[in-house]
């Protein structure tokens, strides 16, 4: 296992993020979902480096990986709890990479939960394999074509618990 990003610089990048959406949202309320379950790492660490009374969470999952591939068919296998409707929302997601997951997400969300605005965070971009035409709002980190894990993310359901960004060999 090869450390790729180091937990300091995840860190600094973290709070760099959160006080960008700490501005953008002042004292609106606003509901923050975390697409489960490789963002929960990113997602807590985001949530409290953001200064305000007014965020509410929620959680939504889906299942789209068997290993290192996609399947390419995006399932929601958990859906959300709360009533978002009319609300301004930031949704949070380990990897941008194909981008399958958020697009599926987004509509869905979009059509089924009538949310007012939907922005979207992303830790890690991998541009090379998009397959959609999509844009998100917040990156943490733009990387290259790797597997990688920690941080959340993982490999069969392991390595989720590393503080850093790993190389999985
Ligand atoms: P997409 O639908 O292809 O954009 O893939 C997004 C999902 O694939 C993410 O939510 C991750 O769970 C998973 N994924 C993609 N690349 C990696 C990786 O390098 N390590 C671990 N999981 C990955
Ligand atoms: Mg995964």
């Amino acid at each position: 296992m090869k450390i790729y990003i180091k937990e300091e610089e995840i860190k600094k990048r973290v709070i760099e993020i959160a006080k960008d959406i700490e501005k953008e949202i002042g004292n609106k309320e606003v509901v923050f979902i975390s697409n489960l379950k490789g963002s929960i790492i990113f997602f807590s660490d985001i949530l409290r480096n953001i200064n305000s009374e007014n965020i509410l969470i929620d959680f939504i999952a889906t299942e789209s990986y068997t290993g290192k591939e996609s399947s390419g068919e995006i399932k929601i296998i958990k859906d959300l709890s709360l009533d978002i409707s009319g609300k301004d929302v930031y949704l949070v997601e380990d990897i941008f990479d194909t981008g399958l997951t958020l697009n599926t997400l987004i509509n869905y969300i979009r059509e089924v939960h009538k949310p007012s605005s939907i922005k979207t965070v992303v830790f890690l971009d991998k541009p090379s394999r998009r397959r959609v035409n999509l844009e998100v709002d917040y990156v943490g980190f733009v990387i290259e074509d790797k597997f990688v894990v920690g941080y959340g993310m993982d490999y069969n359901e392991k390595y989720r618990n590393l503080p850093y960004i790993a190389l999985i060999d």
